[in-house]
């Protein structure tokens, strides 16, 4: 039996930590779409048309290491933009959705396009200044050379193309629950979120 655990949310929310934690108590298996879209502006980056990018993805991109520079996700909204882009990856992220034994997928449109009747969504949120401080940390970490600002300014110019693109905008789906994670220790939100989920499973 299949059971779709559908998280989205803005920029830097949290949303793949959750969904880790989440898919490792349940035991499914978890995918993160966004880094769909960064091996697409990464190809991009590199020369290639987006939309042939999208059309013929390999396997080999995933391992590369700038995936997770705010070079590449500001090419990963680009073109997340492009409704070609999108089409090209939604059969691979719809039946990774209705894997038998269930999955947890990670993104801006999974419980509105990718997984509308997915059995349990939640919209992962927190303040633009709780994202950036995350992000910060977590790049700094790695050693990537940032400013506060620039990974402030960073999410909220992606927020935007995001939430005003045409196809497949960001925004939260109707049935889904708003988690706010601004005043969470990850514990809090995952422990919060598992609760969720549960109770969809168990409804
Ligand atoms: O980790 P972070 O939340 O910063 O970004 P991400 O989830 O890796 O996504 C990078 C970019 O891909 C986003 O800014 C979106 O433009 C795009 N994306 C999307 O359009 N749809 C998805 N399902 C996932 C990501």
């Amino acid at each position: 039996m299949s059971f779709c655990i559908a998280i989205d949310g803005p920029a830097a929310a949290g949303k793949g930590t959750i969904s880790k934690a989440v898919a490792a108590h349940f035991d499914m298996p978890h995918l993160d779409t966004g880094l769909l879209y960064r091996v697409v502006g990464a190809r991009m980056l590199a020369g290639l048309d987006p939309i042939e990018a999208a059309q013929t993805l390999d396997p080999a991109d995933f391992d590369r290491d700038d995936l997770r520079t705010p070079a590449v996700a500001q090419a990963a909204s680009k073109v997340a933009a492009l409704p070609e882009v999108r089409a090209a990856l939604v059969d691979f992220q719809r039946s990774f959705a209705r894997r038998a034994g269930g999955a947890v997928l990670d993104g801006r449109d999974i419980g509105t396009v990718i997984c509308p009747d997915a059995e349990a969504k939640l919209y992962v949120t927190a303040s633009d200044q709780v994202r950036a401080e995350r992000r910060y940390l977590e790049l700094t970490e790695k050693g990537q050379s940032v400013t506060r600002d620039q990974v402030l300014a960073d999410l909220q110019e992606r927020d935007r193309r995001d939430q005003s693109r045409a196809t497949a905008p960001l925004k939260p789906a109707e049935d889904a629950v708003v988690l706010d994670t601004s005043q969470m220790t990850i514990d809090q939100a995952v422990a919060a979120a598992i609760a969720h989920i549960q109770s969809r499973r168990l409804a």
